[in-house]
């Protein structure tokens, strides 16, 4: 038959609501996720973690677990295969925690050190509790503090930015906010725990993953074990979470070398245990801000100071004083990252890196700053719009963050609202309201796509996108059927296998746009083959998309989502029990796709964000430099309790130089969320709390 494109009669999908294209294989349990594929003759991992904080494995007493029921192998420094630990990946050189059992030293506790094999999970996790490993210890430093003599300025020159002379604009100010915000060590705990299955296919490796890039897995194991990109496979059909945990990790690697020594299919599921110390987390934060402004509340002075840890192995940065380049403008404006590297588990990618926090400290002081001035947070941010970028320098793409605020103030009921903090009372609840502002930036990355027109009428999208829960599969459907004019229904979406080729990972805020602008192209590219007309062939005509040079403009701008967060909480005045009663996120964030998975996207930020302020938390012992109650017992994190009714709204807001419009909303829900409790905590107590969580014995 002849396949048309451009019927009349469909409406357009994008910008409506769609339920996920997955969703019923989801709640069915048909969807199968990497740790539950069956495969013939499988094999089980289970890793073995260090106990020590810093030192040298002596000796690994491998031969008793190797008479242990069912157990094939035990791999360790002493026997493992030799991997390329010096390739650059997208990253960068690798996390040699990822690059498994090359070397005696232990850097940190929770550090792999062997991977037991065997014929069931059970008998590899119990050979794995009976490995008996003997170490040389040596006295390790896992404390934090602002004043680490450690403590430095890291080399990439983008750690610091400034301009103007900061003491004099200080000295000059009408009103000055000095103050030190700190917040904890923070695990990404998504639900789906880390799982892979390799084996060798017909002289390829073929990996079954969770992951957010399945092309960058593919990537990186390939230079790790010095193979062809061609002779890899990664998939990674669906996602129980990833926010930027799930990239290359021990388990893939362990899977890898565990079936080139047996020559079958081996799994590796990491622990909830194990996910703390070796799939990264949010570092720590101490944080200064100082602000200074005339009696209108015009910044003069700006100056955001932030030290983050890493671990001694590799340097990865919590950048939480980056978020005041693109918000806030002075004629004196100062912004330093600096780290200390200590014996802990190397930190990573968190929702928001550097926003979350950075927003945090930030947002509370212009909250301080506002009440310095005796003008309202609102309007003081209005005040200091910058025209450009202020480090940049660059022209925004849009910005509408005070439309947001002005949305959120109308829709929140801001105006009947009292400044007076501590005047409130219900019983014994003390009731208050907070405001912050919100942003990430919004960019896009090189991607290939292919469309193909099916014999039948169908049509075939193949992308190496990841859904990693976002409703991402959903989103690129619709865009897909409004690309060719066709109803969703048309649209078989394939995605998360790396022979579909190059694509953004979906990290940064950017992976449905990268992957939205490739989609686009390739359909409109199929498009004008088919309108050459004659009969679809049976292999369908398939046309392809590289966005590498079409995305390139983008850097003539400063582009950043955008919103604005609100909060009501309620202070229990006996236990300092805060109670969030109702939260409001506006945003301006590039056109929405798809308004039911964006909102539930936007509404689990801020949930995030309240968990943030109220009860994240990991607490580190010093003594043995290892978690206390590494697990989501110990780990608090908000429960459906805590969580009051979110109401989430936007703007429009196109981003006029993206074919969809999209900017990304990956990440800006959750930034602000915090500052915008605490500002609350303080407006109802009239007590600033500047460190996180605001637990109850702090409260009081
Ligand atoms: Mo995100 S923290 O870039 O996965």
């Amino acid at each position: 038959m002849t396949t048309t494109t451009g019927t009349a009669a469909v409406t357009p999908s994008v910008g409506t609501a769609h339920t996920r294209v997955e969703g019923r294989e989801k709640v069915t349990g048909a969807a199968r996720y990497a740790g539950e594929i069956p495969f013939a003759d499988l094999a089980h991992g289970w890793l073995v973690v260090s106990t020590i904080a810093r030192g040298r494995i002596r000796s690994v007493e491998s031969a008793p677990v190797e008479a242990m029921p069912g157990v094939l192998t035990v791999l360790h420094h002493g026997n493992a295969p030799q991997v390329d630990g010096d390739y650059v990946g997208l990253l960068g050189k690798p996390d040699p925690t990822i690059t498994l059992f090359q070397t005696d030293r232990v850097p940190f506790a929770g550090w792999p050190v062997a991977l037991v094999v065997a014929e069931t999970p059970e008998q590899a996790r119990e050979a794995a509790e009976a490995l008996v490993v003997h170490y040389d210890e040596e006295p390790h430093d896992v404390a934090f503090s602002a004043g680490h003599p450690g403590a430095r300025k890291p080399e990439d020159p983008s750690a610091e930015t400034e301009k103007g002379d900061l003491a004099a604009e200080l000295a000059a100010a009408a009103a000055v906010v000095d103050a030190e915000y700190t917040t904890p060590e923070e695990h990404h705990a998504m639900m789906e725990p880390h799982a892979a299955t390799a084996r060798w296919d017909g002289g390829r490796l073929e990996v079954v993953d969770s992951n957010q890039g399945s092309m960058w897995v593919a990537d990186e194991l390939a230079k790790m074990f010095s193979l062809d990109l061609g002779s890899v496979r990664v998939l990674s059909e669906h996602v129980g979470g990833g926010f930027g945990s799930k990239g290359l990790r021990p388990h893939q690697v362990a899977a890898v070398m565990a079936t080139t020594v047996l020559h079958r299919p081996v799994r590796v599921v990491l622990t909830r245990r194990q996910m703390f110390s070796i799939t990264g987390y949010r570092s720590p934060t101490v944080q200064r801000v100082r602000l200074g402004a005339d009696a209108e509340g015009r910044l003069s002075a700006f100056d955001h100071e932030a030290l983050s840890l890493t671990s001694t192995v590799h340097e990865f940065i919590e950048r939480s004083a980056d978020y005041g380049r693109a918000m806030y403008d002075a004629d004196a404006h100062h912004t330093v990252n600096r780290v200390v590297a200590l014996d802990v588990p190397t930190p990573t990618f968190v929702r928001a890196p550097g926003e979350a926090p950075g927003s945090f400290a930030l947002e509370s002081a212009l909250d301080e700053l506002a009440e310095k001035c005796g003008l309202d947070p609102i309007a003081l941010r209005a005040r200091n719009e910058p025209e450009a970028g202020p480090v940049s320098g660059l022209p925004y793409s849009t910005r509408r963050v005070i439309d947001c605020f002005e949305e959120g103030a109308r829709r929140f009921g801001w105006a009947d609202r009292d400044p007076r903090p501590g005047v409130r009372r219900e019983g014994r609840w003390l009731l208050g309201t907070g405001t912050a502002a919100a942003t990430f930036p919004s960019n896009a990355m090189p991607s290939t796509a292919a469309v193909t027109a099916e014999a039948d009428g169908t049509f075939t999208v193949r992308i190496t996108a990841a859904d990693i829960g976002t409703g991402a599969r959903t989103a690129l459907t619709q865009i897909a059927a409004d690309a060719l004019e066709v109803e969703p229904s048309r649209i078989h979406m394939r995605i998360a296998d790396s022979d579909f080729g190059q694509a953004m990972i979906a990290g940064g805020s950017m992976g449905t746009r990268s992957w939205a602008w490739a989609v686009t192209s390739a359909a409109k590219e199929l498009r004008e083959q088919l309108a050459l007309g004659g009969a679809i062939p049976e292999e369908g005509i398939t046309a392809r998309s590289n966005t590498a040079e079409a995305i390139g403009a983008l850097a003539q701008k400063e582009r950043h989502s955008f919103g604005a967060q609100f909060a009501e909480v309620a202070v229990d005045a006996a236990t300092g029990e805060v109670r969030v009663r109702r939260m409001l996120g506006i945003f301006a964030a590039g056109r929405i796709v798809n308004p039911l998975t964006a909102r539930s996207q936007l509404r689990g930020g801020m949930v995030w964000g309240l968990s943030m302020a109220l009860h994240e938390e990991a607490i580190r012992d010093r003594a043995f430099g290892s978690h206390v109650g590494p697990d989501l017992a110990g780990y608090h994190v908000a429960a459906h309790a805590d969580v009051p009714p979110i109401e989430v709204g936007w703007v429009d807001d196109p981003d006029p130089d993206d074919p969809v419009g999209i900017k990304g909303i990956g990440e800006v829900g959750i930034v602000g969320a915090a500052a915008a409790i605490a500002n609350a905590v303080w407006h109802a107590t009239g007590v600033r709390h500047r460190h996180l969580p605001i637990r109850p014995d702090r409260v009081l």
